[in-house]
């Protein structure tokens, strides 16, 4: 199926259901990781807003929600320059985090996130991604533990990603053709 936004042609990528069944899964290994603990899930907005609700929701510890909001990309092209919108709200010191992020392209948010949560001295921090682009990566990261489906360097849009701020409320996912 393919569709238009912003007069840019995308194809269908990933399909809800299958995001959905992954994130089931992911859900499942979070609740037994954190087993006995309450850890605090950290979502980068705007485009984790999709992906940090349905996955909260398969995971069944007590755990803490909080939001932080970023923006490094321009159009389809990433800018280098991470710039924060909105700062975190809570004391992350002593805490278990999980950033929640939709997708991790070069790694330049995460960098910037990752140094900026670790001046908080959390007991430990990992990420939770549902896309990763691996070849696009400049970094590697330890702390990356959950990855919903590895792509390939394409732009993508749709569960909570956005071409030129538009897509984010679409259900599937979709490549730019
Ligand atoms: P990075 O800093 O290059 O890793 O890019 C991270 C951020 O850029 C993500 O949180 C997204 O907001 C945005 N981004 C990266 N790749 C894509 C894409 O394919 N579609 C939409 N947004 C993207």
């Amino acid at each position: 199926m393919k569709i238009q936004i912003d007069e840019k042609d995308f194809g269908l990528m990933l399909e809800y259901e299958q995001i959905k069944k992954r994130i089931r899964l992911i859900g499942i290994q979070l609740t037994v990781d954190y087993e006995n603990k309450v850890p605090v899930f950290v979502g980068v907005l705007n485009g984790s807003f999709m992906f940090l609700a349905d996955l909260v929701k398969e995971v069944t510890i007590s755990a803490e929600i909080t939001f932080v909001k970023v923006s490094s990309y321009d159009g389809d092209k990433s800018t280098e320059k991470v710039k924060k919108e909105f700062d975190l709200s809570m004391n992350l010191k002593g805490r278990d985090v999980i950033i929640v992020e939709d997708i991790v392209d070069t790694g330049i948010t995460l960098r910037y996130l990752l140094d900026m949560i670790k001046k908080h001295n959390p007991t430990s921090v990992k990420v939770c991604t549902l896309l990763l682009k691996p070849k696009s990566l400049k970094e590697n990261f330890e702390e990356i533990a959950y990855v919903g489906f590895e792509i390939p360097d394409e732009f993508v849009v749709g569960y909570g990603l956005d071409y030129n701020g538009l897509g984010r409320n679409l259900q599937d996912i979709y490549r730019a053709v």
